[in-house]
């Protein structure tokens, strides 16, 4: 997918791009199948909840351990007061995360197809590195919201370098929640950064005290995308998802990139283990910044 001027100005304007047709369906249907398979081999025993607020993340240990893992976390509603399950467990997973880019061969091979390295090398990454992937359900009826954020809050390299690259796997529609963007809000500062505490945990360090946009707002334009969609988004730029109430699933695949040329402080919460470092999209092993241990 290599972007023309026009749409590499259409990116440097709005901080997205949504590109149509860029990823084949029969791929997408690949990585849905792929993923029913984790989920059924999942042991829902060892329950993590993720909710998008932020007290739930902080502390969730499991959470920090995925970086370089493969693990499966539940939707907040997914449990009654009970704590039993509201609906099958395949209809109750929030997302997959961080590494399944590094430790599925179908999604590594999803992730390093050439429409993703192409455009990432049309935005001028030089020297792309695979950081964090997630496998995104929000699933019917109980689809959590994902609050205003920038990626590069949670996603932290100096200079910031971060790019999401998010693949419509079904039709994502304003009805089931799809992605909500505010057109150059690029420009606007980081306001925050997700770091670890060095008493434990985590913790955000407040760097801009500018409101992210309201959801609903007149700031943020839906940014509804056919499966097989792929979307660019900056790790500046404002974005939210709203809640799924509707009967059809919202599958979708992100795969973020940093640029190697820039440095990985030892304080983002994402850290490699030695033995599995960052990989481009040629899949070279090369350890980047200072990942720890
Ligand atoms: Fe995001």
């Amino acid at each position: 997918m290599v972007l023309s001027a026009t749409q590499v100005q259409q990116w440097e304007r709005d901080g997205f791009l949504v590109l149509p047709g860029a990823i084949d369906p029969a791929a997408c249907d690949r990585l849905v199948g792929r993923a029913e398979e984790i989920v059924e081999a999942f042991d829902a025993s060892t329950v993590s909840v993720f909710s998008t607020h932020e007290q739930t993340r902080t502390s969730d240990e499991q959470f920090l351990a995925s970086g370089d893992a493969i693990t499966c976390f539940f939707e907040a509603d997914a449990f009654d007061e009970h704590g039993t399950l509201r609906q099958d467990k395949a209809q109750s997973i929030n997302k997959i995360g961080h590494a399944l880019h590094d430790l599925d061969p179908t999604f590594d091979a999803f992730s390093r197809q050439p429409a993703i390295a192409e455009a990432a090398a049309s935005i001028g990454i030089q020297d792309p590195k695979l950081l964090q992937s997630m496998y995104i359900f929000k699933p019917p009826r109980i689809g959590g919201e994902v609050t205003c954020h920038q990626d590069s809050t949670f996603l932290y390299t100096d200079p910031m370098t971060v790019v999401g690259f998010w693949v419509a796997l079904q039709d994502a529609t304003v009805e089931n929640g799809c992605l909500w963007a505010q057109p150059g809000g690029h420009r606007t500062p980081l306001r925050r950064r997700f770091v670890l505490d060095p008493s434990g945990g985590t913790r955000f360090e407040d760097l801009d005290d500018t409101p992210l946009p309201e959801p609903g707002g007149p700031e943020l334009v839906p940014l509804e995308a056919p499966k097989g969609t792929l979307v660019l988004l900056h790790g500046l730029l404002p974005h939210w998802s709203d809640v799924n109430r509707s009967d059809r699933s919202r599958q979708a695949y992100t795969v973020h990139v940093i640029d190697g040329t820039a440095a990985y402080p030892a304080e983002n919460w994402l850290q490699r283990r030695g033995d599995l470092p960052f990989r481009g999209f040629d899949g070279r092993t090369e350890v980047v910044g200072s990942t720890n241990c």
